[in-house]
């Protein structure tokens, strides 16, 4: 294949990358989203690997290595439970990182194409933020992945003055990149390219130990930005462009959806980095001055549910975390449908962070094959629950939680919620009065409206469509 040829076909990769985003971000577009992104990887791998750059004597080993990835991927992809997701995404990003510098010691080591004058520096210099970027990633997100299967305590490790130990690891590592460029010989830029190594990944498994088990989603969307710079970096140090512009499209769309889960979970960008914060699930989250629910509770049976749900005219569904973990959205689907043919208007309410990754609930649901019309977002039907006979929570309890509004002294205060509580009635489905993932109260359990349905989601569910049904 010519330079021209691949060149256009990288264009063509990039224009259907971007086409990809812009599908993924709708339900509805998904799937062509998911086809565009399949399309331009399939392009960009054919013009790599038959572009220019590749000798013939290479292509045993890339079909070699490809066979093998490929393996292990589709492996991970069909054993791995939807729960466990963000953990193999975290360790997806750690071999990105890995990647990065490992392709910065290869091309530092390289002496096919000598460099000289500003040409050198630009390119040493690449090498030496590529592999920083990159063993960073790589050991934060093999901390993520500990943390997020369990294998590392979710509490955060805070180490005293750990903010000046960060800066001077910077220092360091700026001090060291000065002895690199000056360097004269391949083995004597070694030394500080090991010692910077060394000092990122330190930093990298310091940095993710410093954060709580609540906030460690957002910090593998964050990392996922990284392994998106890693990426980009790559490509400066192989004068890949298609590797520069692919990488810029993940760094920044990572750092906008850290951003966007941030203010969901009311907390700040700089807050959830520079660590501390966290529940670790277990221990429950400082609970400031807050007051401690009271009133009664009122349990009902499945029966008295499907009883209150067979009178409603208007339904609307909250899930949540406890949905995924009980697997309950095909249940959820059959009292959908055995509902609207009986003319309820029913609804679903998704809240930005329900679950524990972005659109959990929605690929929950679409999995399902519950109709994308009927699933809103939380701004889109909260003026809506005055005028509703019965919401329905399902595994879910911070997101519909009223101190997050009332109670200023709340960890959650100032978190937008879904107003269930507005209905003329509110039915919360979870085993016991545990706290979620935030570890504070929920007042909406006490309230007079509300009633609450204990058990497993699933088998609760399964009671109300068959008490429905009979
Ligand atoms: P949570 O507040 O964590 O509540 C989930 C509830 O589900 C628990 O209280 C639990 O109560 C119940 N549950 C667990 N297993 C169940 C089962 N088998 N059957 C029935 N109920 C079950 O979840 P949420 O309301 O979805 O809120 C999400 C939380 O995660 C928020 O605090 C959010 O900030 C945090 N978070 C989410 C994300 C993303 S991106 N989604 C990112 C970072 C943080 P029982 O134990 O009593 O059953």
């Amino acid at each position: 294949m010519s330079g021209n040829l691949a060149t256009v076909s990288y264009i063509g990769a990039t224009i259907l990358f971007i086409l990809s985003l812009g599908g993924l971000s709708n339900p509805e577009t998904s799937r062509r989203g998911n086809l565009y992104g399949i399309i331009g990887m399939t392009l960009a791998v054919l013009a790599t690997v038959f572009g220019p750059k590749v000798t013939p004597g290479g292509y045993a080993w890339i079909i070699g290595a490809m066979a093998v990835g490929g393996a292990i991927g589709i492996y991970a992809a069909r054993t791995v439970q939807m729960t466990q997701m963000p953990e193999l995404v975290a360790l997806m990003h750690s071999l990105v990182g890995l990647a990065a510098a490992l392709v910065g010691f290869a091309s530092y080591i390289d002496t096919s194409n000598p460099l000289t004058g500003a040409e050198k520096s630009i390119h040493e210099m690449e090498i030496y933020i590529g592999i920083l970027i990159g063993a960073v990633t790589f050991s934060g997100s093999l901390v993520a992945f500990g943390k997020l299967n369990g294998k590392i305590g979710g509490s955060p490790m805070l180490l005293p003055g750990r903010h000046w130990l960060n800066l001077a690891g910077l220092l360091v590592v700026i001090w060291f990149g000065r002895e690199f460029l000056n360097a004269h010989t391949i083995s004597d830029g070694m030394v500080p390219l090991m010692v910077m190594t060394a000092i990122a990944l330190l930093f990298g498994i310091h940095m993710v130990m410093a954060i709580g088990g609540a906030d460690m989603p957002v910090v593998v969307s964050m990392l996922n930005s990284y392994s998106g710079w890693a990426a980009a970096a790559t490509g400066f140090m192989l004068s890949n462009d298609l590797l520069i512009v692919t990488g810029a499209l993940v760094g920044s769309s990572g750092a906008i959806l850290s951003y966007i889960m941030c203010k969901a979970m009311n907390r700040s960008f700089i807050s959830v980095i520079a660590g501390g914060f966290g529940t670790g699930g277990g221990t429950p989250a400082p609970k400031g001055d807050a007051a401690q629910p009271a009133g009664e509770v009122v349990p009902v049976s499945s029966a008295e549910t499907a009883e209150l749900l067979r009178e409603a005219k208007s339904v609307i569904i909250v899930p949540g975390y406890g949905m995924a973990v009980a697997q309950a959205q095909h249940t959820v689907f059959e009292i959908t449908k055995f509902l609207r043919e009986k003319g309820v208007n029913v609804r679903f309410g998704i809240h930005p962070v329900a679950g524990r990754m972005p659109g959990h609930m929605n690929v929950l649901l679409a999995e399902a094959k519950v109709p994308y019309d009927i699933v809103l977002e939380m701004d889109e039907l909260n003026d809506d629950f005055p005028q509703t006979d019965v919401a329905i929570v399902i595994g879910a309890n911070d997101i519909v939680n009223p101190g997050a509004q009332d109670d200023p002294s709340s960890p959650i205060a100032g978190m937008p919620v879904l107003e269930v509580w507005k209905a003329k009635t509110s039915i919360v489905m979870k085993r016991s009065m545990a706290s979620g993932y935030a570890g504070v109260d929920n007042p909406l359990f006490y309230k007079e409206n509300n009633r609450m349905l204990f058990g497993d989601a699933k088998k609760m569910l399964d009671e109300v469509l068959t008490a429905l049904k009979a």
